[in-house]
């Protein structure tokens, strides 16, 4: 049996903020058949996980492109991998048979062919919803756990800011930080955002950064003892203001500096006096380099789930043609929570 394989690629380099006109979809057929020697699998995709890193891996040069296996550059007309679950349809892999759900690097498209040694797993849903296991059970909620428990090594009671506190891994480290016992309060990008962190997350405030004139002032404001953990997700101004309102011995993740990805203008340029003074922490982190961490991420975050500590936040659009907007609208604040492309029912 032959289908048609829809996918998504770029057209050229992305080297500003992504637009529908970078990207394009592609058709290709795609043979159903394969030998039993060929221990390729073919997945039939159902969600794809959109992240804000792959724009790194679009441009012409990012110094991001030789530090990871995962952010390997991507060729203009070449096919894009990212997380995702999907059921496999063909396999020439004993490991695998027609009907396994799996989890792993599948393509931005409707179909992957997994070559051997492709990262690709059987997936055990544990009663919750697919979905779940490319955002909060996947790979955003392993940044978020890893990051904050691990980076910044909270204690209960001390306070903590999230920057981009509305989105996949800054509502999650929001919400272990309150399960904890922290103090939380998170920024975003909207009156709409602020009220979810608030009311429906439990943050203990937050604010829209975009109507802030002086964000050093703000986080005096919101923080008149000052913070002893920063988890950054967007670098620039905002990882400056929390630098110089950090206590003494503080810790700042550096998760992601979105605020930069579309501008090479703009960089983060904190005290380095305030640093040395405080004996502040500031240390990047990749999620990929915690599997180890899996198992327990996995374990507590499914307790949380069952119990109603945290609550899963999605943002979920359908079909493959979505990707392009989907990806394009991270970097101007429309999604709500972790963003998710359905490409196929359950
Ligand atoms: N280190 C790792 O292993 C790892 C893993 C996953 C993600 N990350 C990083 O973590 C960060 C969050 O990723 P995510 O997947 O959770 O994405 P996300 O937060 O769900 O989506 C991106 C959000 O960033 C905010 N944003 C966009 N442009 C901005 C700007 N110029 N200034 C301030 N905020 C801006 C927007 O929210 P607002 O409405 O608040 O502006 C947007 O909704 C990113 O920097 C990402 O690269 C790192």
């Amino acid at each position: 049996m032959e289908v048609i394989n829809r996918y998504i690629t770029i057209k050229n380099h992305v080297d500003g903020a992504p637009q529908d006109s970078d990207f394009e979809l592609r058709f290709s057929p795609l043979s159903l058949f394969l030998d039993p020697a060929s221990h390729e699998v073919i997945v039939k995709n159902l969600y794809l996980s959109i992240d804000p890193y792959q724009l790194n891996r679009m441009k012409s040069y990012s110094s991001s492109q030789q530090t990871s296996n995962y952010a390997v550059a991507i060729t203009p007309g070449e096919d894009i991998d990212t997380y995702g679950v999907g059921k496999v349809v063909a396999s020439g892999n004993p490991k695998f048979d027609k009907g396994h759900i799996v989890a792993g690097l599948l393509k931005w498209g409707e179909f992957t062919v997994v070559k051997p040694g492709g990262m690709l797993n059987k997936l055990d849903p544990m009663g919750f919803p697919l979905s779940y296991h490319v955002g909060i059970l996947g790979f955003s909620g392993l940044t978020a756990y890893a990051g904050f428990f691990e980076v910044c090594k909270p204690k209960k009671g001390e306070k903590v800011f999230v920057s981009a506190a509305s989105g996949s891994v800054g509502n999650l480290v929001g919400q272990f930080a309150k399960a904890l016992g922290c103090y939380v309060v998170g920024s975003a990008g909207s009156k709409e955002k602020v009220a979810l962190l608030k009311e429906r997350l439990g943050f203990d405030d937050a604010f829209n950064y975009r109507e802030e004139t002086d964000l050093k002032s703000t986080l005096q404001r919101y923080f008149p003892d000052g913070i002893d953990i920063y988890f950054d997700n967007v670098g620039g101004d905002m990882q400056q203001a929390a630098v110089s309102n950090m206590n003494i011995n503080g810790r700042i993740a550096v998760c992601g500096v979105i605020s930069e990805y579309t501008d090479r203008e703009n960089r983060a340029a904190p005290s380095m006096m305030d640093v040395i003074y405080k004996r502040l922490k500031i240390q990047g982190f990749l999620a990929g380099d915690y599997m180890k961490l899996f198992g327990d991420f996995l374990s507590t975050t499914c307790d949380h789930l069952r119990t109603g500590k945290i609550q899963p936040l999605e943002d979920i659009s359908d079909g493959v043609e979505s990707i392009p907007s989907a990806l394009i609208n991270l970097f101007r604040g429309q999604n709500i929570g972790k963003k998710i492309v359905r490409i196929a029912e359950d």
